[in-house]
């Protein structure tokens, strides 16, 4: 029996675990976690008696005793449990980017420590990771990270000016949780998955490359020495990499129909256009500074999502919002998670300054 905590669990994350957890015999749930949503309908259908709404997760985590954590919390909000899981060794499957972007450093010094898994739920990363495994670190050349563009892929910047919330919100190939879907229209999330590739495999960010592929299909690629390419290939759910990350190293089944090949499918891949969405570029560039940096992209786009969500910033004013940020931390390197939470709090409160008043 693997017990799992999960942390998220009202989410669409979350929501999806819990069918792979009931179709998996082997699977249970000790704990859950949620930011405001009441648990006890799900807690007494799980027979979970080890729950938490909102607050330090930690200490979900240090009663519930998990063999696996899946931190689906959003945001910043995930990084102590992160940082719990690596440093105890517990096998932590991560769909929350957002701490392993802030906390990069200090992650992976506890993975260090820990010595225990860290198994991507992003998508992307599942499909980087199995395409990686068993393969000496010299034989990699790159990897290539595929986008879908969003709902906004092919406009120009001006057509952006005037757009919605609900235009932000209807994704073409995913359905996500509200924060990652407007970080898709603005390809924030790709900047933070790039960020996240860099921690998770250590590869430079000058040998991480980002294409856009609208239908989703290729997950990702590894790009090999001798010229060959590994791509990880499959209809865009969730449940596949959820339950590879639950049920790992074993590769449990689940509903997901198989690729039909001869049925036609469309393999489209092309350049980010960086001038309408640049947010991807200046995730590049806090990744390439390093320090802090990642951890204030992180914030204020947190933020800048947010005040947008409420309809208190326009949509170009997101990416806005966040190069302003960059420009004003020192970025200085954080190096305990006080200090973490100290530069995350200050971002946040630069970003908040820049959203209009009213
Ligand atoms: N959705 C996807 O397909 C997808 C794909 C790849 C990666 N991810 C990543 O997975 C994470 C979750 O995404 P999502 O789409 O599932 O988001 P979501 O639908 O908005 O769900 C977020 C979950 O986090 C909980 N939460 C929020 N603040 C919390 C806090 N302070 N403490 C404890 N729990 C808290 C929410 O609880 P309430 O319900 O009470 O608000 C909810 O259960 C994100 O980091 C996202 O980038 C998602």
């Amino acid at each position: 029996m693997k017990r799992v905590a999960l942390l998220g669990a009202t989410g669409s994350i979350g929501r999806q675990a819990i069918e792979v957890v009931e179709r998996n015999p082997e699977l249970e749930l000790c704990a859950l976690a949620s930011g405001s949503a009441d648990l006890a309908v799900l807690a007494a259908e799980h027979g979970v008696s080890h729950t938490q709404t909102s607050g330090d997760l930690t200490q979900l985590l240090e009663v519930s005793d998990p063999d696996v954590v899946l931190n689906a919390v959003v945001g910043f909000a995930g990084v102590g449990a992160t940082l719990w899981a690596l440093e105890r060794g517990v096998t932590l499957a991560l769909a929350n980017k957002e701490s392993l972007v802030a906390a990069g450093a200090l992650a992976l010094a506890a993975r260090e420590r820990g010595g225990g898994l860290l198994l991507p739920v992003d998508s992307e990363h599942s499909a980087l990771f199995q395409c990686l495994e068993g393969r000496d670190a010299s034989s990699v050349h790159s990897l290539v990270l595929t986008a879908s563009g969003g709902p906004f892929r092919g406009r120009t910047r001006s057509e952006l000016a005037e757009v919605g919330v609900d235009d932000a919100l209807a994704h073409p190939t995913w359905s996500m949780g509200p924060k990652i879907t407007v970080d898709s229209a603005t390809l924030a999330n790709k900047g933070l998955e790039l960020i996240e590739a860099h921690f998770l495999f250590g590869v430079p960010y000058e040998r991480i490359e980002v294409v856009v592929h609208p239908s989703s299909i290729v997950h990702s690629l590894v790009r090999f020495r001798d010229g060959a390419a590994l791509a990880h290939l499959g209809y865009p759910d969730m449940t596949v990499p959820i339950s590879f990350a639950l049920t790992y190293p074993d590769r449990a089944a689940t509903d997901v129909p198989q690729l039909d090949l001869a049925g036609g499918l469309t393999l489209e891949f092309s350049a980010p256009d960086l001038e309408t969405f640049p947010l991807l570029a200046l995730a590049r560039r806090a990744g390439e500074l390093g320090g802090t940096y990642p951890c204030v992209f992180n914030a204020a786009n947190e933020v800048a999502v947010a005040a947008f969500l409420d309809g208190r910033l326009p949509f170009l004013g997101i990416a806005e919002l966040v190069e302003e940020a960059l420009g004003a931390a020192d970025g200085s390197t954080a190096h305990d998670l006080d200090e973490l939470v100290e530069a995350d709090a200050a971002a946040r409160g630069l970003a908040e300054r820049g959203v209009p008043v009213g």
